[in-house]
């Protein structure tokens, strides 16, 4: 594949009609940012730089990447003010030197383009020769703001003319601009000083560089992006609602395709960065955030809510109304109905009866509750961590296994506070019953 010099990712908007605080691009879909989704389209087609435009809440975003993949690969400028797509350009062009190659232009509120399709735009624009320019359109049943696509009458591309501006015949058009480019370095550095802000919004477009670029006789190629899921730009909360469901979707099918049993993807909500080993089964209404990693044949669900750091081991099973959060469930035990695990590392076979808590909050921290393997956890149970229980020992139905208590290998305790319970054993002869 060729391999574009740089990628620009705009992300200064505000996005007020997110109607929130938070920097648009650090909404999250799928347990991660809108812009991180955008970071894994720029590091798939491996550019020499990335730059990231940022203004509003430019501190909170760069704070964010700083934590992520890209964190080492990013250059980040600030736009002060918004004066539209043009004028981010004209900022991040600061950072890319003299002679930048193919720039990539990006959407930081476009999270559900294919790394694949952007491989696609990338060769079109080095087909193109070294003055040529491929931009991603598309055939949209709904424009809903976007730009329109204006062609001469060999139907070569002409103008990218924004709604605002179009006349009524213009509007019926279409053909729609995605706003994501592959530009031809050095032409784009020519003509982004030339753009002006004499529009229906007084802004600087950068959808005039093209249309400079075509004027002048360069090749400007159109690339129709066909699955118009990809073109998705979020710029509100029901958008944000369309993105997490595509991919959603795309999440679902890859665990599909590696042997995991997903029995009702409509009521199953698995983030990104989970992994699940093949032959585990899925069952309905079940939720499994980022940062769970789940063995081979296991059972989840229905009706499971597994939170970041859980591990469940080979065969694990966790069923009704149970949260695991930063625990480990080892290999074919089970904690199948009304649970919390919380903090919890659970053995190998041990059964976790049904109701039991892991309490590991004291109100100002959270302590961690060690249960060994082939124990048995009577229903109801409640373990006040820290705390630990032994291999094979058994909680009887209801005990409160009060902070610190550590029940021993192999012991049983029972009642509220728990206490170590010690069988009375009747009457065999020659048995010692001095315990
Ligand atoms: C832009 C295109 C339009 C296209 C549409 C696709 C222009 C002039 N128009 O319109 O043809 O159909 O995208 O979504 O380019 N941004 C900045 N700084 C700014 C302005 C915007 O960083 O000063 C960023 C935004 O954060 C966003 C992106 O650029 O990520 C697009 O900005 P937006 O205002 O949404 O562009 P549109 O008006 O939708
Ligand atoms: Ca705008």
């Amino acid at each position: 594949m060729t391999r574009p010099a740089s990628v620009v990712i705009l992300a200064a908007g505000q996005g007020t009609r997110m109607k929130s605080a938070l920097p648009k691009v650090l909404h999250e879909v799928c347990g991660r940012t809108l812009l991180d989704w955008v970071l894994d389209q720029a590091l798939a087609i491996d550019p020499a730089k990335i730059v990231v435009v940022v203004g509003h809440g430019a501190d909170q975003v760069r704070a964010s990447v700083a934590g992520g993949p890209a964190a080492d690969r990013v250059e980040f400028v600030v736009q002060e003010e918004r004066k539209g797509t043009g004028h981010a350009m004209q900022v991040a062009a600061t950072a890319l030197g003299d002679d930048p190659g193919t720039v990539v232009v990006l959407y930081g509120d476009m999270p559900a383009l294919r790394p694949t399709s952007l491989e696609v735009l990338v060769e079109t624009a080095a087909e193109l020769g070294d003055e040529g320019t491929a931009i991603f359109t598309a055939l949209a049943d709904d424009p809903r703001g976007f730009g329109r696509i204006l062609r001469d009458e060999e139907g070569d591309f002409r103008a990218v003319r924004e709604e605002r501006d179009c006349s009524p015949e213009e509007r019926a058009i279409p053909e729609v601009n995605t706003g994501v480019y592959a530009f031809p370095g050095k032409l784009l550095l020519d003509a982004l000083p030339k753009l002006s802000n004499d529009n229906a919004q007084g802004e600087y477009y950068l959808t005039d560089v093209p249309v400079m670029l075509a004027a002048a006789g360069k090749p400007v190629e159109c690339v129709l992006l066909e699955d118009l899921d990809e073109t998705i730009g979020v710029n509100d909360l029901g958008h944000l609602a369309e993105a997490r469901w595509v991919l959603q979707l795309r999440i679902l099918e890859g665990h599909l395709a590696n042997g995991v049993a997903i029995e009702d993807p409509a009521t199953t909500y698995i983030d990104h960065g989970v992994t699940i080993g093949a032959g585990t089964r899925v069952l309905p209404c079940t939720v499994i955030r980022k940062g769970v990693t789940i063995g081979a044949n296991c059972e989840v669900g229905p009706f499971t809510h597994l939170r970041v750091g859980t591990v469940l081991e080979e065969g694990a099973e966790v069923g009704n109304f149970t949260e695991c959060k930063k625990s480990t469930v080892g290999a074919h035990a089970k904690a199948k109905h009304l649970s919390y695990l919380g903090d919890a590392r659970v053995g190998a076979r041990t059964n976790v009866g049904a109701g039991t808590i892991f309490a590991n909050y004291d109100g100002k921290a959270k302590h961690v509750t060690e249960v060994g393997d082939d124990a048995f956890i009577g229903s109801g149970t409640i373990v006040v961590a820290p705390n630990s229980i032994g291999d094979g020992a058994t909680t009887g139905a209801g005990a409160v296994v009060t902070r610190g208590a550590n029940v021993g290998a192999g012991e049983t305790w029972v009642g509220v506070p728990a206490r170590k319970h010690t069988p009375a054993t009747s009457g065999v002869a020659g048995e010692d019953r001095e315990d």
